[in-house]
């Protein structure tokens, strides 16, 4: 059993490039928010993540899932998809009803917010760890460890009051105990498989110069642009020579719809100090090279190609046209 995740690793990550296209653990979870504005209306959303991407939405108005990737329900039979979505939507009903029938007993003032986290980790190795947490608000409540509810220190006397409550719930227990220790890990050990190919997809960044808007007067804030790429690991920074400049700020990750990134790093510089700076871009998808890029340089390549191949040109063409016109003058007797 142990050896199967190993094989798989091996698969998901060969000698090479694009080892740093997951990084370790591999996390597979799902996030459910649900809002309470008052004892009548409540809204649930749910998605699944396999680290950054989003495999799996939630259509609100039919209460179903929607399976974003080709490769979403794994190795899921029709029927066991149909089961499982079968037991989101009857937690989906229930949950709002039960909590809103229980929010006085748990003294929840409306309107507050609940957030569940749930899913599987893979760790290289092959050990897969399964979790679950609730929060309350902003505030950790409770987490599941080693199959039984924990209250969150920060959950005080009512989450320990919440556990007691959930342990009665013999049924809803166990099949919460499958989907985790069973479901999950397989779920997640099948899409790996079932999306290799997409997953491992090696998307090269293009990368461009800017400037924003300045720090003060005489100075630069000169921006790195790196667009496109995946996976999502990336190195940038600005360099002058083999120097890193410390001071490069890197913006979040933006996602694109494709699933590929943005980033962009700035560095405000005097100026008079902007000269001989460049932007250094190292991705997997790069191989061992780097996209560098100089500050200054792109712009005076096309000023170059404007002020003095143009011109050649033309004069080119026009010491052509003279020579052509002496030639044929010369030619009449
Ligand atoms: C409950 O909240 C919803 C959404 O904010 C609002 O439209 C509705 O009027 C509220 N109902 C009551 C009884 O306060
Ligand atoms: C986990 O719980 C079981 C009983 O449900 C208990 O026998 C076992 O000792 C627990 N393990 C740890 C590490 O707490
Ligand atoms: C689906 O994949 C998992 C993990 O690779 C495996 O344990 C399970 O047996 C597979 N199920 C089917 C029906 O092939």
């Amino acid at each position: 059993m142990l050896l199967l995740p190993l094989v798989l690793l091996a698969v998901l990550f060969p000698a090479g490039d694009n080892q740093d296209a997951f990084q370790d653990p591999i996390r597979l979870h799902c996030i459910q928010i649900s809002s309470f504005a008052n004892s009548t209306w409540a809204q649930t959303q749910f998605s699944c993540w396999l680290d950054d991407l989003q495999i799996i939405g939630w259509d609100r108005e039919s209460a179903t899932p929607i399976f974003l990737k080709p490769w979403s329900k794994g190795n899921f039979t029709d029927a066991e998809v149909k089961e499982l979505v079968e037991i989101f939507r009857v937690y989906y009903f229930a949950f709002i009803e039960e909590v809103q029938k229980h929010a006085s007993d748990f003294q929840l003032q409306y309107p507050f917010e609940i957030q569940g986290t749930a899913g599987c980790e893979l760790h290289s190795g092959g050990v897969i760890l399964s979790f679950l947490t609730g929060a309350l608000g902003k505030m950790d409540f409770l987490y599941i460890k080693n199959h039984s509810c924990v209250p969150a220190p920060e959950g005080g006397r009512r989450a320990q009051k919440f556990c007691t409550f959930i342990h009665q719930y013999k049924g809803i227990l166990e099949i919460e105990d499958t989907l985790l220790y069973k479901t999950c890990p397989g779920y997640l050990l099948s899409i790996l498989e079932a999306g290799k190919e997409d997953l491992e997809k090696q998307v090269k960044p293009e990368a461009w110069l800017s400037s924003g808007p300045s720090a003060g007067p005489g100075h630069l804030r000169l921006v790195c642009h790196v667009s496109g790429f995946y996976p999502k690991p990336v190195w940038v920074m600005w360099m002058r020579g083999e120097q890193e400049q410390l001071d490069t700020q890197r913006d979040d990750f933006l996602p694109y719809a494709d699933g590929t990134w943005y980033l962009r790093a700035t560095l405000d510089v005097k100026a008079e100090e902007a000269k001989g700076l460049s932007c250094h871009v190292k991705h997997s998808s790069l191989g061992g090279r780097a996209i560098v890029l100089y500050w200054g340089y792109s712009v005076s390549v096309g000023l170059i190609i404007a002020a003095v191949i143009v011109p050649c040109l033309i004069l080119l063409l026009c010491l052509a046209l003279w020579f052509w016109k002496r030639w044929s003058y010369d030619g009449i007797p």
